[in-house]
This record gives C-alpha cells, sequence and structure tokens, in this order.
C-alpha cells in the first residue's frame, strides 16, 4: 500500500430508520498528519471513524486508505493499517486475560511466538500496563481498561491510528503519558475527542463536524480567532 492516507470522498451515511449522520464528508489526510476531530455529542464522530477501517461502510461516496478503497473484499488490508481504538473500551477487550488480548491481533495475523510476546510487552509498556498482563479484563477500572484497549491497537502496529475519545476516563497523568504517546508516533492520527490540551499539544490541524457535515478544516488557532464555531462547540 502506498502512502497511508486516509480519503473521503463525498460519503454519506444514515442509520437504519435515522436520519443522515454522515453527509457529503470530504476531507484527505496526509501521511504523517495528527488530526482532531471535533463536534457535540451526536455531531457524527463516531461515525466518521467508523468509516475509516470498514467497520462501517459508505452508503454512497468512498473512502480510501491510502490506494485502497475501503470495502468488503479489502476489509483485512484496510485493518492491518488502519488500528482503531473504540469509544467503549469494553468493545474491545473480550478474552480471559489483559495479555491475551493485547497478543489477540498479532496472533491472527499469523506472526511467530517470538514476536508475538515482543509485540505484547512493547505494547503494555507504551501504555504503562506491565502489571495488569494477567488480570482479566473485566474486573479492570475505566481507565486501566482504556490503556489496555489502546494497546490492543498498538501490537497491531498499525500506520494509521485512529482514536474514539481516548483520554476520557484517564487521570491526569495518565492523560500526560497517553499524549506524549501519540506524539511520539510517527504515522497518521485521527482522533475524536473534547479534550483541548490534546488538541493543542497533539493536533496541526482539526476537522469540525456538525449535523454530519463537516464544517471547518483548519489549524487549531481557529478555536482562538472564530467565536462563532467555540459557541457551536461550547467552549468557554
Ligand atoms: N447505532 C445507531 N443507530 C441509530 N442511530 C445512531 C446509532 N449510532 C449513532 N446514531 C445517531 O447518529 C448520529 C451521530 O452519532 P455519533 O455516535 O456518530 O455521534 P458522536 O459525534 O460520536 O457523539 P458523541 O460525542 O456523543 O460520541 C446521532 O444522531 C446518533 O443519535
Ligand atoms: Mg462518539
Amino acid at each position: 500500500m502506498s502512502h497511508h492516507y486516509i480519503q473521503f470522498k463525498d460519503v454519506d451515511y444514515s442509520y437504519p430508520g435515522g436520519k443522515k449522520a454522515l453527509d457529503g464528508v470530504s476531507f484527505r489526510i496526509n501521511h504523517g498528519e495528527k488530526v482532531a476531530l471535533l463536534g457535540v455529542n451526536g455531531a457524527g464522530k463516531s461515525t466518521l471513524l467508523l468509516h475509516t477501517n470498514g467497520l462501517l461502510l459508505p452508503q454512497s461516496g468512498e473512502v480510501n486508505i491510502g490506494d485502497v478503497p475501503v470495502g468488503k473484499k479489502t476489509l483485512p488490508i484496510v485493518r492491518q493499517n488502519v488500528g482503531m481504538v473504540f469509544q467503549n473500551p469494553d468493545d474491545q477487550l473480550f478474552m480471559s486475560t489483559v495479555e491475551e488480548d493485547v497478543a489477540f491481533g498479532p496472533a491472527n495475523m499469523g506472526l511467530p511466538e517470538e514476536e508475538i510476546r515482543r509485540r505484547v510487552s512493547s505494547a503494555l509498556h507504551a501504555v504503562g500496563a506491565e502489571d495488569l498482563a494477567n488480570r482479566s479484563p473485566w474486573q479492570l477500572s475505566g481507565g486501566q481498561k482504556r490503556r489496555v484497549a489502546i494497546a490492543t491497537v498498538l501490537s497491531m502496529e498499525p500506520n494509521i491510528l485512529v482514536l474514539d475519545e481516548p483520554t476520557s476516563n484517564l487521570d491526569w497523568s495518565a492523560r500526560r503519558q497517553l499524549i506524549g504517546l501519540l506524539k511520539g508516533f510517527d504515522h497518521t492520527i485521527l482522533v475524536a475527542t473534547h479534550d483541548l490540551a490534546m488538541v493543542n499539544e497533539l493536533c496541526g490541524r482539526i476537522l469540525v463536524i456538525d449535523h454530519g457535515r463537516i464544517i471547518a478544516d483548519s489549524d487549531p488557532g481557529i478555536l482562538e480567532r472564530d467565536e462563532r464555531l467555540r459557541v457551536m462547540l461550547g467552549i468557554e
């Protein structure tokens, strides 16, 4: 796959029986960019992110990851490249130990045992969760689950990281640690967040979504310049 960019072209999506959750969404994120997706509750952030790795497929328009169009046939290659951290960690954790959960992706990729062990320990180390390796994911606190969910994605070593509100539930130091970790990630990041510290420290660009439409695509400084946007987002 050449160039790990994300491109949406005129993407529409409606949930069954619902109104339009994405309405003509177009943008391109180039390799190495770190982009925040902002919008109020229900604006369409999670719906958009779920389109980046084919968990939802566009009803019209198209999504491309590099030169690969996201569709049923390309899901394996798309998912090897796009690592997705869900809004709710419970959607990501299903094995009986943390270690097994973090090993699940690499094992599925058919990697040798030694490489799987290396990736598990490196991913758990990256999120500061080595001590949780033998615990049951179901018996962790919200913030611990969040860290482990991030590790299950890091262990796949994706080229593109997509995260849905990853700092919710994290304490101050875990939040600092995560922002630092993401800053050190060489590849592309798209992150839905309400966390302005994360936006300012991590992201060189923001996309703002409102009622399923992208209404701003700019540098984060626009939040200071554009009062209307601040009011719309409910930022003091
Ligand atoms: N499974 C679903 N079935 C029907 N409608 C849905 C479903 N999931 C989301 N929606 C609707 O689609 C719209 C966009 O929802 P989405 O979850 O993408 O918003 P969001 O920006 O992620 O919000 P939040 O900040 O609360 O996570 C909302 O109107 C929501 O009610
Ligand atoms: Mg959401």
